[in-house]
């Protein structure tokens, strides 16, 4: 066997036994290589009698491009195999969600104020909102608050250095009842609407935040009565806190926007050491309300002899708290994330009456 047939039996299965890319370069460089042992039979031509290399000559060439071909067939191959590999690896399940989980939570007091909004909306009532900075006029004056009232004193109110078009002080609005004022003044009764948003007074410790959030109510029709006002806030309050032994209890009590007022508590009982709502054991004071007074009926330019209606205002985070168990408002409006994380609710679950409220 010449050395040309015996380097090609040696080399062949070597290049059919590389297991990849770089043991079939390892085989290349080890035959065809500037070192290599076909390339040393190549040399050998040169020193070759010209009978010698008449023969010798074309079984060398012959040796390296069946070497040459081997090595080509073998990386195509090879090269077809990683692709499958790599094809099989690198599957996407295009089933899976696109998106991330979101990230974040929404605040009990949003939580709330859309249970309010969904609880409302099935009773007829459209959703209402005003500025937080107010005019003397709204927040006091068309509500009835005499200029000289005390009343004017109960609230702790920040006013601004700005005067308003009216000449009097603007404040931040200490109560969501100017939203009253708002839309009595801008459409037609009958009005029936609900008014979430934030109110200020300077005010601070564990019940008390300088900012807090109110929800107001205002019925404007003819022929309503404190009857209606009860039905409402009962039906509300059912609605909202899920259960159906939600007993009221109003008490006769002073604004200046409503006459008759009342103030109205909630019933609750203790279990292991924990306030219940529900029954009538104990009571909390929840919200204030009334008969909208004839003066404000006035002031918004209607004949209060032939429309009259109810109002209430209710603090919300009160509300959230009572519902979701925290204990200090405080924390309400400390952005810490763990709380958030705690007391927060998903994004994407929408709180309505017929799936559950606060899920
Ligand atoms: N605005 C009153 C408050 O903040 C609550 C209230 C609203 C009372 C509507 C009666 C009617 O205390």
């Amino acid at each position: 066997m010449s050395t040309a047939e015996a380097l090609k039996e040696q080399i062949l299965p070597e290049v059919e036994a590389a297991a990849d890319l770089t043991a079939l370069e390892a085989v290349r460089v080890a035959a065809l290589g500037k070192h290599g042992a076909v390339t040393g039979l190549l040399k050998t031509l040169g020193a070759m009698s010209p009978d010698e290399r008449q023969v010798q000559g074309p079984r060398i060439h012959a040796l390296r491009e069946a070497v040459t071909a081997a090595l080509a067939e073998r990386k195509a191959a090879l090269e077809a195999a990683e692709l499958d590999a790599r094809l099989a690896r690198e599957r996407i399940d295009v089933t899976l969600p696109v998106r991330p989980a979101p990230r974040g939570s929404v605040h009990p007091v949003s939580q709330v104020m859309d249970e309010l909004a969904e609880i409302f909306a099935d009773m007829g009532f459209t959703v209402s909102s005003g500025p937080e900075v107010e005019t003397d006029w709204y927040n006091f004056t068309a509500l009835n608050f005499a200029d000289d009232h005390p009343a004017r004193a109960m609230h702790d109110t920040f006013y601004l250095d700005e005067t308003g078009p009216d000449g009097g002080k603007m404040v931040l609005r200490t109560h969501t009842s100017p939203v009253q004022i708002r839309v009595m003044t801008s459409q037609q009764p009958p009005i029936y609407s609900v008014m979430p948003g934030r109110v200020y007074r300077s005010d601070s410790d564990a019940t008390h935040t300088p900012m807090f959030h109110q929800v107001e109510g205002l019925v404007i029709d003819k022929g309503i009565t404190l009857a209606h006002l009860k039905w409402t806030l009962e039906t509300f309050l059912k609605a909202f806190f899920e259960r159906d032994d939600i007993v009221l209890r109003l008490r006769p009590s002073y604004f200046p926007f409503t006459e008759p007022s009342a103030e109205v508590d909630v019933g609750y009982t203790i279990q292991n050491g924990r306030r219940v709502l529900g029954g009538s054991d104990h009571w909390m004071e929840l919200l204030g309300s009334g008969m909208v007074h004839p003066n404000v009926i006035r002031n918004c330019g209607l004949d209060p002899d032939e429309w009259q209606g109810f109002a209430f205002g209710c603090g919300i985070d009160r509300l959230a708290m009572l519902k979701y168990g925290m204990d200090d408002l405080r924390a309400f409006f400390d952005g810490d994330l763990r709380w958030l994380r705690h007391y927060g609710f998903a994004s994407l679950d929408v709180p309505t009456l017929s799936g559950g409220l606060g899920a």
